[in-house]
C-alpha cells in the first residue's frame, strides 16, 4: 500500500522522537558502526538503575562530595563580572599556564614550561585529544585493568588495538614482567602505554622504584606513555611519584582540577608534553573544543596558585573516610585492595558467592540498599569485584556499613531475577567515570 505524504510525515516524526523502536530514523544507518555498537557508560547506567531504588546509599560516582572552595568560586564570579566572557587563546590563558607550571614544580617536582602545558576541558578531553593525536589505525594501546575505561574507548575510536593487562593477581599493580610480556608481542608497532596511578578503581599508587622499573621496559620497547594523574594529590602515605619525573621525553602528563579542587563540574584539565610535540598534540584540542572557558580558567588559576591549603583539608577528610571504610568492610570479611590514594575501595565479592561482581552489586543495592559500581565497568568480561566510592559523608558511610553488616548475615539472592532490565555488561563501555 502506498504511503501517502501525511503517513510518511507521521512515521518520520515518530522515528525522530524514538516512539517506535523498530523504525530507525533516516540518519541512524549513516552513523559509524563503531559508534552504534558502543553502549553508554555502565557507571552512569548502573547509577541510574540504583537511583530508582528508594532509600539507597549511593557510593557509586567518582566525584568529590565537597563544594569547590569558596575562594575559587569567587575568582570565577569576579571574572564573569569583569566581562571575561570571550574566547581565550586555544592553549589556555598565559596566566593559568604559568600557574600550572609553578604548581607542578612546587608540589610535584615536575619541570614544565608554561609553553609545554595545554589547558583542556577536563582530563576527559585531555585524554581524548592526546590519544587521538597519538594513535593511528593498527597502533597499540596498552592499559592495566581494572582501569578507567575511556582509554580503551579512545583506542577503539581511533582504530587502534587495545590490550588490557589484568593486574588482579598482582595486587592491582602493573609489574615490569607483565608489561614486558605484552610489549614483546607487539614489538615494532607504535605503542602507547597508559598509566593511571593513583588508580581508579583500586586506589593503588606505585612507588618511585616500581615506576623506574616500568620506565626501563617502556624505553626498551620505544613506547610512549600517557600518564593520567588526576588523583595525584589525593594520597595518604608516601608522596606520589610520576613517571614524568623519569622519562619526560616520552611522557604526556594528564591532570585536572576536578578531583584536586572538587571542581568536576567546571571541566578544567590540562596536559603537559615535551616541547617539540606539545603543539602537534594540541591540534586535536583546537579542532574539537577550541579552548576551555575563560572564567573557568580564571577560577582554576586561583586554585593552582593558592589552593594548597584546600587540598590539605580535603585529603585529611578523605583519609579519615578511607581508614573508617577500609577497616569496617575488612572487619565484615571482604577482601579489599588497600588504597594508597584516590577515593575508592575495590572489594572482592565473598568467595562462596557464585555470581559476578555485577550480580553482587545489584543484590547489594536491592537488598542492603547500598550501591557500588560493578567491576565489569573497569575491564573486559565478568569481574568478581565492586568499587565503593568514599566521596560521601561520614554519616552516609556509617549508615552504609550498618546496612552491610546486617545484610552480610543473610545470603544474597542470586540476583539476575531481581533486575528488571538486563544489561550487557560485556559490551563496549563509553567511559567509566
Ligand atoms: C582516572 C580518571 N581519569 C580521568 C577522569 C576524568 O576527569 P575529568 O573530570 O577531569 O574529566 C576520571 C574521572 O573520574 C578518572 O577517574
Amino acid at each position: 500500500m502506498a504511503v501517502d505524504h501525511y503517513q510518511r510525515h507521521t512515521i518520520n516524526a515518530q522515528a525522530l522522537r524514538g516512539e517506535d523502536s523498530e523504525v530507525k530514523d533516516y540518519m541512524y544507518s549513516h552513523i559509524s558502526p563503531v559508534i552504534t555498537s558502543m553502549t553508554t557508560s555502565l557507571i552512569r547506567r548502573f547509577d541510574n538503575e540504583v537511583s530508582q531504588i528508594g532509600d539507597v546509599i549511593k557510593l557509586t560516582l567518582g566525584e568529590p562530595d565537597m563544594a569547590t572552595p569558596r575562594r575559587i568560586t569567587e575568582a570565577g564570579i569576579r571574572s564573569l563580572h569583569a566581562g571575561r566572557t570571550h574566547y581565550a587563546p586555544n592553549a589556555g590563558t598565559p596566566e593559568l599556564r604559568r600557574a600550572i607550571s609553578d604548581y607542578l614544580s612546587r608540589r610535584r617536582s615536575l619541570q614544565y614550561l608554561p609553553e609545554q602545558i595545554i589547558v583542556t576541558q577536563g582530563a576527559t578531553e585531555a585524554i581524548s585529544s592526546v590519544l587521538t593525536a597519538l594513535l593511528n589505525p593498527g597502533d597499540v594501546l596498552v592499559w592495566a585493568t581494572p582501569g578507567f575505561n575511556q582509554y580503551r574507548t579512545m583506542a577503539i575510536l581511533n582504530g587502534a588495538q587495545a590490550i588490557a593487562i589484568d593486574t588482579s593477581e598482582d595486587d592491582y599493580r602493573l609489574t615490569p614482567q607483565a608489561l614486558e610480556s605484552v610489549l614483546s608481542t607487539v614489538q615494532g608497532r607504535n605503542i602507547v602505554v597508559v598509566l593511571n596511578y593513583p588508580a581508579n578503581p583500586t586506589g593503588i599508587d606505585l612507588t618511585a622504584q616500581e615506576l623506574a622499573d616500568l620506565a626501563a621496559v617502556i624505553e626498551r620497547y620505544d613506547a610512549t606513555v600517557v600518564s593520567d594523574e588526576v588523583y595525584a594529590e589525593i594520597v595518604y602515605g608516601q608522596a606520589h611519584s610520576s613517571i614524568a619525573q623519569l622519562i619526560p621525553e616520552r611522557t604526556v602528563l594528564i591532570d585536572s582540577a576536578s578531583k584536586t579542587f572538587a571542581m568536576t563540574g567546571w571541566r578544567l584539565g590540562f596536559f603537559a608534553a615535551p616541547k617539540h610535540s606539545v603543539n602537534a598534540l594540541a591540534k586535536v584540542h583546537q579542532a574539537h573544543v577550541s579552548t576551555a572557558a575563560t572564567f573557568v580558567m580564571d577560577a582554576a588559576q586561583e586554585a593552582y596558585e593558592s589552593g594548597d591549603s584546600d587540598i590539605a583539608v580535603m585529603v585529611d577528610e578523605y583519609r579519615r573516610r578511607r581508614d573508617y571504610l577500609y577497616q569496617s568492610v575488612t572487619a565484615l570479611g571482604y577482601r579489599v585492595a588497600h588504597p594508597q590514594g584516590a577515593f575508592y575501595l575495590y572489594l572482592s565479592v565473598p568467595e562462596d558467592y557464585e555470581g559476578s561482581g555485577g550480580d553482587y552489586a545489584r543484590a547489594m543495592a536491592q537488598e542492603a540498599h547500598v550501591a557500588g559500581i560493578p567491576g565489569e565497568a573497569f575491564q573486559e568480561g565478568d569481574s568478581r569485584q565492586i568499587r565503593l566510592s568514599y566521596a560521601a559523608s561520614m554519616q552516609q558511610l556509617h549508615a552504609a556499613v550498618e546496612r552491610l553488616e546486617q545484610w552480610r548475615h543473610i545470603t544474597p539472592t542470586s540476583v539476575n531475577s531481581l533486575c528488571p532490565e538486563q544489561y550487557d555488561l560485556t559490551a563496549v563501555k563509553e567511559d567509566s567515570k
